[in-house]
């Protein structure tokens, strides 16, 4: 009886400076959310009228030659929770145009939404973040903005942004965009996860630094066993921070018979990036269906992926001939299911891409689904000639 009392006891212990361990963690950077996401590209203007044609992005905000800005221009586009900056450089000696050489178009900028920028600068640089912008007070009629910035994993960086006090439409410096063209939203709401790829055996370095840096936690991991095809493979880990809003998957390639997605991606954006922005729907058959009409290319799978479907998953309440006609996947773990889809990269270089996702009570991945895609993104390397 007193052992078992004692066991108890430690047990209780263990599990006391567990908590204790995970809630310092979750301390030291409580994330609001993500802030926006600003990418590089070659021409903003036309990338914007894509990202609201084709995704239904509304116009949000604008900076440029006509607010007073010299060497650039940033477009803000907004979809329920997900705004998305794209940023171009209008002259030559700006260090934009070094980042597109490099990389061609790509997100900069994971920007994460904050109490305390100042704060949130000083907690990860003492843990042994690169910084990348000092706290900046950013102020206007609208009230004042507090941003710093970290690097991550290749050129990307993390902004902490501190917007309590700020009344504006985004951020100082920026007008309302008013635009005669508004298509509608397409159903996107929020970012779910966001996944970077990283260059061989490096994928332990970054999770580390999101661990010890950024306070985030591992909550998945997966090896080459879980991810591969006869021919390619990779490791992810998911690292997510202590409220579960952020969460970053981080891949690198692994030994295949042939080069990896993985590979192909780190050859032509030159480096680590972000490989793909997971957005979320409450209705995915429907906002794949108005993506699909409106331009977006998305992935596809064979039709006999559908043929053991039910055997896999389960009940669904979907109509499986309508998810089979949209190519949607579906998995299911412990908690539920979920239902996603990949787009085809949206920029010509073979590196960013979409993926449009509803979950249904499932809190993970798509575990079940990496076989079926990977063959498929193998079907279009194959194309390119990259495989
Ligand atoms: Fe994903």
């Amino acid at each position: 009886m007193s052992t078992e009392i004692k066991n108890l006891k430690d047990l209780q212990n263990v599990e006391y400076s567990l908590e204790k361990l995970f809630s310092e963690a979750e301390d030291f950077l409580p994330l609001l959310g993500t802030d926006y996401v600003e990418l590089y590209v070659g021409n903003a203007k036309q990338s914007a009228l894509y990202y609201k044609t084709a995704f239904g992005f509304q116009s949000e905000a604008y900076a440029g030659l006509e607010t007073g800005l010299k060497d650039r221009v940033s477009y803000v586009l907004k979809q329920d929770k997900i705004r998305l900056v794209l940023t171009t450089p209008l002259t030559s000696d700006s260090p934009i145009n070094e980042h597109l050489r490099k990389h061609g178009d790509g997100v900069k900028v994971i920007a994460l939404w904050v109490e305390d920028a100042t704060k949130a600068f000083e907690e990860t640089t003492k843990r042994g973040a690169k910084p990348f912008m000092e706290p900046t007070r950013e102020e206007d009629e609208n009230g004042h903005v507090i941003r710093s910035g970290i690097y991550t994993y290749g050129e990307t960086v993390h902004i902490f942004v501190e917007r309590k006090n700020y009344q504006g439409v985004f951020l100082p410096g920026y007008r309302k965009w008013e635009s005669h063209y508004n298509p509608e939203p397409t159903g996107l709401k929020f970012i779910d996860h966001m996944v970077g790829n990283v260059d061989w055996n490096e994928m332990n370095t970054w999770c580390e630094f999101y661990k010890k840096v950024m306070g985030f936690a591992q909550i998945i991991s997966f090896d080459d066993n879980d991810i591969s095809t006869e021919y390619t493979a990779l490791m992810s880990k998911v690292m997510s921070n202590g409220n579960g809003r952020i969460k970053f998957p981080i891949n690198e390639p692994a030994e295949g018979k042939k080069k990896s997605q993985i590979e192909e991606y780190i050859d032509f954006y030159e480096g680590a990036g972000v490989q793909h922005i997971a957005v979320a729907t409450n209705d995915i058959v429907a906002t794949v269906s108005a993506m699909r009409d409106r331009g977006v290319e998305f992935l596809y799978v064979p039709e006999t992926y559908y043929d053991d479907l039910r055997e896999r998953v389960g009940d669904i309440e979907e109509d499986v001939e309508v998810l089979k006609q949209h190519g949607i996947l579906i998995d299911r773990d412990d908690e539920g299911y979920l239902l996603q889809l990949f787009t085809k990269p949206v920029v010509d270089r073979p590196t960013m891409f979409f993926e449009i996702i509803q979950r249904k009570g499932a809190q993970s991945f798509g575990k079940g689904n990496f076989k079926a895609l990977f063959e498929s993104i193998e079907r279009e390397q194959e194309n390119r000639g990259t495989l």
